[in-house]
Parts: C-alpha cells; sequence; structure tokens
C-alpha cells in the first residue's frame, strides 16, 4: 500500500484472487501495466521471492517516482500507455512475456484524492481529469468547447446516462465552466431525483457519476487504449503464460470480455458452412467463465472495489 501527496492510501483490488490467477513463478517475466501504488507488482515481487522480471507501466508520473522510490531497482518502471505494452516491453529487450500480464484498470485512490487531479466531483479542482499530464486534452476543454450534440454523445456512449442531452444543454448554456464541483452540481440540478440505491448500499450513487466516468474515458481515450493494449498483450504472450484483467465498469468489462471470446474462438468459417477451412486456432484459454468480483469483506472494507470485475485467460500453444 503506497500513500500519495493528499495523504490518501490505495488498497490493490482482489490482490489474493489476481495474484492466484496471475500463477505466479520464480524466474518468469512479469508486466503490471497499471502499477499505480505498487500493491500488486510488490505482491508478484513477494510471491517469487524477488526472483522474477516485472515491468511497471503506469500514465501516472507522479505515482511512478512514488513507486520507484519504496521499490528501487527490485522492477523496471516505465512512464507510459499500455496501449503501447508491445514498444514498451520490446524496448528493455523483451521479446515475449513468459510469466503473464495484469492490468488493473482505472485510477487510483491518490489519483482520486487528489483534488488537483479534477477526477472527483466530491472535491473542488480544475477540470483536469488527465492520467498523463504531458497529454493536451483535459475536461475543462472538451466541456467549454465541444459542441452540444457531441458533448451530449460522449456522456450518453461512456457515461450510459440517459439524462445526456439535457446534460449537454445545461453545461452549453452555463459555458465557462472551471471547476469540479461546478460541473457536478450543474449535473445534479439537471437529475432531480436521485437515482436508487445498488442493493446493499446505503446510499445511491452521487448524479454526476455518469458524466464523470464519460469525460474521463473520453480525455484518456480510455476505450480505445484498453482495446489496443488487449490485442498487443496477447500477442506477447507466450504459451501458457497468463492474462489478468481487472474492470471497473460495464464498458471496460464487456470489451474484456468480447475480445477473450474472440481469441478463445476456434473455427471462424462461417457458420452455415459444412467443412472448416479457417484453420483458425484458438489462442486463448479463458479460466474465468464469468467475472470474478470482491467479496461481501472486501467491498465492505474497500467501497472502491465494488464495482470491480476480474478475468483471466492462459495463452494457448
Ligand atoms: C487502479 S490503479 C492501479 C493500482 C495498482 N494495481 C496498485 O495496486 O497500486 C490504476 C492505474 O492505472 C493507471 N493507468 C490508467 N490508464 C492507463 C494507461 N492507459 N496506461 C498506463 N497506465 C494507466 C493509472 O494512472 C493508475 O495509476
Amino acid at each position: 500500500m503506497s500513500q500519495g501527496a493528499t495523504g490518501s492510501r490505495h488498497t490493490p483490488v482482489m490482490l489474493e484472487k489476481s495474484i492466484e490467477l496471475l500463477n505466479v513463478r520464480p524466474g518468469l517475466i512479469y508486466v503490471d501495466a497499471t502499477a499505480g501504488a505498487g500493491g500488486h507488482l510488490r505482491e508478484i515481487l513477494k510471491r517469487a521471492g524477488g526472483r522474477v522480471k516485472v515491468v511497471g507501466i503506469d500514465r501516472d508520473a507522479g505515482a511512478l517516482a512514488a513507486l520507484s522510490a519504496e521499490i528501487g531497482g527490485q522492477s523496471r518502471l516505465v512512464h507510459g500507455n499500455y496501449r503501447d505494452i508491445a514498444g514498451i516491453v520490446q524496448g528493455l529487450g523483451i521479446d515475449t512475456v513468459d510469466g503473464g500480464i495484469l492490468a488493473d484498470l482505472g485510477v487510483s485512490s491518490m489519483q482520486l484524492d487528489n483534488p488537483e487531479r479534477g477526477f472527483s466531483f466530491l472535491k473542488e479542482g480544475p477540470l483536469d481529469m488527465r492520467m498523463d499530464s504531458r497529454s493536451p486534452l483535459t475536461a475543462e476543454r472538451l466541456v467549454n468547447t465541444l459542441p452540444e450534440r457531441e458533448l451530449a454523445d460522449i456522456i450518453f456512449r461512456y457515461g450510459e446516462e440517459r439524462a445526456s442531452r439535457k446534460i449537454a444543454r445545461a453545461i452549453v448554456s452555463a459555458r465557462p465552466l472551471a471547476t469540479t464541483t461546478e460541473l457536478a452540481a450543474l449535473v445534479a440540478r439537471c437529475l432531480r431525483a436521485p437515482r436508487r440505491a445498488a442493493p446493499g448500499f446505503r446510499d445511491s450513487s452521487h448524479p454526476a457519476t455518469r458524466t464523470f466516468q464519460a469525460l474521463r474515458i473520453a480525455v484518456n481515450d480510455e476505450l480505445g487504449s484498453l482495446e489496443r493494449f488487449l490485442r498487443d498483450a496477447l500477442q506477447l504472450l507466450s504459451p501458457g503464460a497468463r492474462l489478468v484483467v481487472i474492470t471497473f465498469h460495464s464498458l471496460e468489462d464487456r470489451l474484456v470480455k468480447q475480445i477473450f471470446r474472440k481469441a478463445a474462438q476456434g473455427c471462424i468459417c462461417p457458420p452455415r458452412q459444412p467443412v472448416c477451412t479457417c484453420n483458425h486456432r484458438p489462442e486463448l484459454l479463458i479460466i474465468t467463465r464469468k467475472p470474478v468480483l470482491p467479496d461481501e469483506k472486501e467491498v465492505l472494507a474497500n467501497p472502491r472495489s465494488r464495482s470491480a470485475k476480474l478475468r483471466a485467460g492462459q495463452k494457448e500453444p
């Protein structure tokens, strides 16, 4: 567990299960594509008694600097986007990953809890939402410059928000918006009735949850990066190596499920064709038929784990 500049700590989600499914064995190469505060990465090192090569990637330079100060030379840490995983690991002289690749998607507690990063609707901060502060696109730019229709499409597609048109209209007439709390209050005014709480939870989610999720996904091109990461990660793995992915919302999980299913397919000939001519072989054996969810105890101890879903697969020979 690591502490950020705001004093918040990031508790790794489904730590036991994810590391078990990664099947850590000494002598092999592992990639943690979202090193963050290093909770999972440190556990990989620990399980193998330090006798593994671990590459840690993260888009957040601050997170990597803090992690590097803690773990020193035990792992190769690379500031970059996991969409570039192939170039990153090959740049380190690694052609294939024989142990496994882990990705624990989304934002860390340090990012969420630092108002300056603009991810939280609960704390006043600039409308930033960039995982990588080198990137030119911010939420502020999207909110203040996009045509109303494009804004509504983003909020609908990436936030699955039914009131997207109403919210986009209200944003456009309130321009310019500068802070997270201004935007959150505006969305709350658009959605008069609060959403009902999910079973087992005391509070309904904040009305701005979906709009913030949508803007964050758009600012960081999260789904585009995830799709390329999954395809390239599958190519990098050697037979028997594992791919473990933890997602935090349905759009991410759907993408992982679709790409895993496609990679696990044998014949891809048209269904009416009597004899197979494609000779297509499955690339991946799906280990988790259904996504693994955190248990009740974990959700109570770490409410941020409640939407997590874990899927794992093993590269076929
Ligand atoms: C949930 S946190 C990971 C926490 C980590 N597993 C731990 O136990 O400390 C997600 C991390 O992924 C990083 N991230 C998000 N999108 C990324 C991308 N496209 N490429 C690389 N890192 C990314 C974020 O900066 C954040 O640090």
